[in-house]
């Protein structure tokens, strides 16, 4: 098992060797993975079928295809110290069982994997690439016995998580109150959840796949805010801490 040090350098270095993986697990050369990643965050909005879209996981199931690999892996090439950030807070916080909700392309879940206070971490993720190529990736970093691949919390058959793990997919739902209602069914009362969201589009509609409508959000904050307190931590403002309030009754 690595320390806490070890693994933010190991990623501060390459993003857990993130380039060589996304060229191996494509069959891309150095080459044609730059043309990969440039432009990625234009490239997935520019595939997003606007209001035309029907069901919201449309978009993740059968729309993006590879597209956000390249999208989250540019971003987290090029934002390693607030990604890095998003890392120290789950040092902090991450223990036994962990679920990593809307895991992407692994950087969280893997470095959870690589701690010695986390027993197992399930990565759910509806999209298929993401979950494939972050299996790919655990098996090249030594973890994969660490992690179990789902699509749905639902197929983890895990009743309690101690740790919960969302970052920077809410905004990504049709419904975000009622995600918050789930991870309230499966924490107990000692369990952390992990949280960030961004709803908003874009000043110039960089991200027509995120949810900003007025009733939904104050929705989610009325959920969040009955069910959820704050747990405070200096790290970093944008992502919060939060335990389940416990009932005076
Ligand atoms: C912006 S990415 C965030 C990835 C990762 N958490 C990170 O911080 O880099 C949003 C992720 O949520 C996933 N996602 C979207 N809708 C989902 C759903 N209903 N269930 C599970 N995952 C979902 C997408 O496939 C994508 O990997």
């Amino acid at each position: 098992m690595k320390t806490d040090n070890l693994i933010l350098n190991e990623f501060l270095d390459d993003a857990f060797n993130l380039k060589s993986h996304l060229m191996e697990f494509l069959s891309i050369k150095k080459c044609d993975l730059d043309d990969f990643l440039r432009d990625a965050r234009t490239k997935l909005a520019n595939s997003h079928p606007g209001d035309s879209l029907g069901n919201i996981s449309d978009f993740y199931t059968d729309i993006v295809g590879d597209r956000h690999l390249a999208d989250l892996a540019a971003w987290h090439i090029t934002s390693k110290d607030y990604i890095s950030d998003t890392l120290k807070l789950q040092q902090k916080f991450s223990r036994d069982l962990v679920l990593d909700f809307g895991g992407g392309i692994g950087t969280h879940a893997l470095a959870n994997a690589m701690s010695k206070k986390v027993k197992h971490v399930f990565f759910v993720d509806i999209n298929q690439t993401n979950r494939k190529f972050v299996e790919f990736r655990a098996k090249k970093l030594g973890v994969e016995k660490k992690l179990t691949f789902c699509k749905t919390i639902k197929d983890t058959h895990i009743s309690k998580f101690d740790t919960v793990i969302c970052l920077d997919v809410l905004e990504h739902l049709a419904d975000p109150s009622s995600q918050i209602d789930v991870f309230h069914e499966i924490m107990d009362y000692n369990s952390i959840s992990l949280l960030n969201w961004y709803f908003y589009k874009g000043e110039k509609n960089e991200y027509p796949f995120h949810i900003d409508d007025i009733q939904i959000v104050e929705s989610f904050f009325n959920t969040l805010q009955s069910k959820f307190i704050e747990v405070f931590h200096p790290i970093l403002i944008t992502t919060r801490a939060y335990r389940k309030i416990k009932q005076l009754y």
